[in-house]
């Protein structure tokens, strides 16, 4: 998939640099282990040392999917960005050993500019910031704060997405959690280049009937489990060929303990009624709320 060179070295030459005096290990224990050594300086720019591994970051449920990498003598290349949003920017990273590569959507949480930051308070009913020096700094909208902030957006968003992946909602495979940075699968049209988000498209009436069928089942699921979307609109839903994802999930809201919760759910019901109306499916949003209450409670 990628032809970037990959910074391999099977000579490690002194091994006495890298283990302490109380390490010693005899010769037959290295050729019990595929010992690699490769130097820092052989990352090129742009590149890092997957982070799959690293203490603090954390995988996405299990069983991990198949052309997902795991190996931690693998390497991340940056891609370049894919999309700058209000809260966050997407960039396409590409993870890769040297016989294998897969491309990923990394969603990292800006924590610095507030302005940028337009999710009202209604959908953190209900969220405590456990830490009261946290809380505190965040209220101040501290530059402390603003980044709690943002690593609480990017938790909040990857627990939804690990919570609906597991139950085979349509929503991209959350990789890992590292902060404020989200890895995700990465949604792409059969030629690999990234979905397109449903509102700009133009499906035919069968395609439209089984988006449709595949939108109100995942709303279904999640009003089953007391939670809506809660900024789900035609922009927030990709369009990949014969099947939508669902994105953006941060905000999720819970319907019956945040007081907000059905009129949060009843935005949902109206935006993407409105987009499937408009496109020539008549949808009833007062219809579709009804259903959907009556699964929450
Ligand atoms: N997993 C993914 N696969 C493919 N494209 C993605 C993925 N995640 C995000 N994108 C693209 O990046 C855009 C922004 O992502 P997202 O909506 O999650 O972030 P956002 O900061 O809320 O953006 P916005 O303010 O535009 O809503 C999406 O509209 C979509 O085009
Ligand atoms: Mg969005």
């Amino acid at each position: 998939m990628s032809d970037h060179t990959f910074p391999t070295s099977s000579s490690y030459t002194d091994p006495d640099s890298f283990l302490g005096p109380d390490s010693f290990v005899g010769p037959d224990s290295f050729t019990d282990h595929d010992f690699e050594f490769v130097a820092p300086g052989e990352l090129g720019p742009g590149q890092r040392w997957s982070t799959w591994d690293d203490i603090g970051v954390l995988a996405g449920p299990e069983p991990w999917p198949d052309w997902l990498i795991t190996a931690d003598a693998a390497v991340d290349t940056e891609l370049g960005i894919l999309k700058t949003g209000k809260e966050a920017d997407v960039f396409l990273l590409e993870r890769a050993t040297p016989d294998q590569s897969c491309i990923l959507a990394a969603k990292r949480y800006r924590g610095y500019d507030r302005k940028l930051f337009h999710r009202d308070s209604g959908y953190q009913e209900g969220r405590k910031l456990r830490r009261s020096r946290d809380r505190r700094a965040a209220a101040k909208g501290t530059r402390w704060g603003r980044s709690v902030e943002a690593g609480q957006w990017a938790a909040a968003e990857f627990g939804y997405l690990s919570q609906f992946a597991s139950l085979g909602l349509p929503v991209p495979y959350p990789v890992q959690l590292d902060g404020t940075e989200i890895l995700m699968e990465f949604i792409t049209l059969a030629d690999g280049t990234g979905a397109p988000r449903l509102a700009q498209t133009r499906p035919d009436r069968f395609r439209l009937e089984t988006y449709w069928e595949q939108l109100t089942q995942a709303m279904s699921v999640m009003a089953g489990l007391g939670l809506t979307h809660g900024d789900l609109s035609a922009f927030n839903i990709l369009a990949a060929d014969q099947r939508i994802v669902i994105i953006d999930l941060p905000q999720a809201v819970d319907i019956v303990s945040n007081p907000q919760g059905v009129e949060f759910l009843a935005r949902d019901c109206r935006n993407v009624c409105a987009w499937f109306t408009a496109r020539g499916l008549a949808a009833d949003a007062d219809a579709l709320l009804a259903d959907l209450v009556a699964q929450a409670w």
